[in-house]
């Protein structure tokens, strides 16, 4: 396991590294949707909590591996969260969410399981519902944001083409943005907010 892996796995490292930057991954989902009329979520690869706080108002489900983050979710939020490997899809045949967040977690997972759990949102969203998929940017040119993707412990950053095509396969396209983040005065991460609606 990469020594980055197991820092980032402790809730308050994971924590202290994101935190400034969490808000500014968020943005574009805000930017784009309004947010109260959201009514049950899903939020997959939640981590620690990092973005349960805008759903106060709704039904949330948050679901993630590690059980350490979750503790320390529910201690923060009082939520419903669900320790568990998204490979053993947890959610019943009749599970809808018509607000489906999944942020920072595809770069986790090669193509295969990828596309297999894109399916299963698919099934999960609500007639009138959307799934919103924040993820991390390989670059092409040698900088920072590459530097940053490569050396994340996520294993599987894709350049901004791979991820349109993977994310248009399963869902129908309502927004696809890439979106830098910046800190320090530079750009530190590239990244791509995809907003889709569910393929019959
Ligand atoms: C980069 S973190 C993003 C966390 C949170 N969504 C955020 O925006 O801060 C990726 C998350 O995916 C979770 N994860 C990775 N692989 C997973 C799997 N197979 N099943 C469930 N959760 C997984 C990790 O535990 C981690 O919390």
């Amino acid at each position: 396991m990469k020594l980055t892996t197991r820092v980032m796995e402790n809730t308050h490292a994971y924590r202290l590294w994101q935190a400034p930057f969490a808000e500014k991954k968020f943005a574009p989902i805000l930017a784009h949707n309004d947010l109260r009329n959201v009514r049950r979520v899903l939020d997959v690869g939640c981590g620690p909590g990092t973005n349960t706080r805008h759903f106060a108002h709704a039904d949330y489900l948050g679901i993630d591996h590690n059980p350490q983050y979750l503790d320390y979710a529910r201690r923060l939020h009082g939520r419903n969260f669900v320790v568990v490997d998204i490979n053993d899809w947890p959610l019943a045949a009749a599970a809808r969410f018509d607000f489906v967040l999944i942020n920072s977690f595809f770069h986790h997972v090669d193509n295969a399981s990828a596309r297999r759990i894109l399916r299963q949102i698919n099934a999960v969203l609500s007639g009138d519902g959307h799934v919103h998929i924040i993820d991390l940017v390989l670059p092409s040119r040698r900088s920072i944001p590459r530097f940053l993707a490569r050396n994340d412990r996520g294993l599987f950053p894709r350049p901004l083409t791979e991820w349109k095509e993977l994310f248009g396969q399963a869902f129908e396209t309502v927004v696809f943005e890439p979106v830098s983040i910046t800190g320090l005065g530079a750009t530190l991460w590239e990244m791509v907010y995809f907003k889709g609606k569910g393929k019959p």
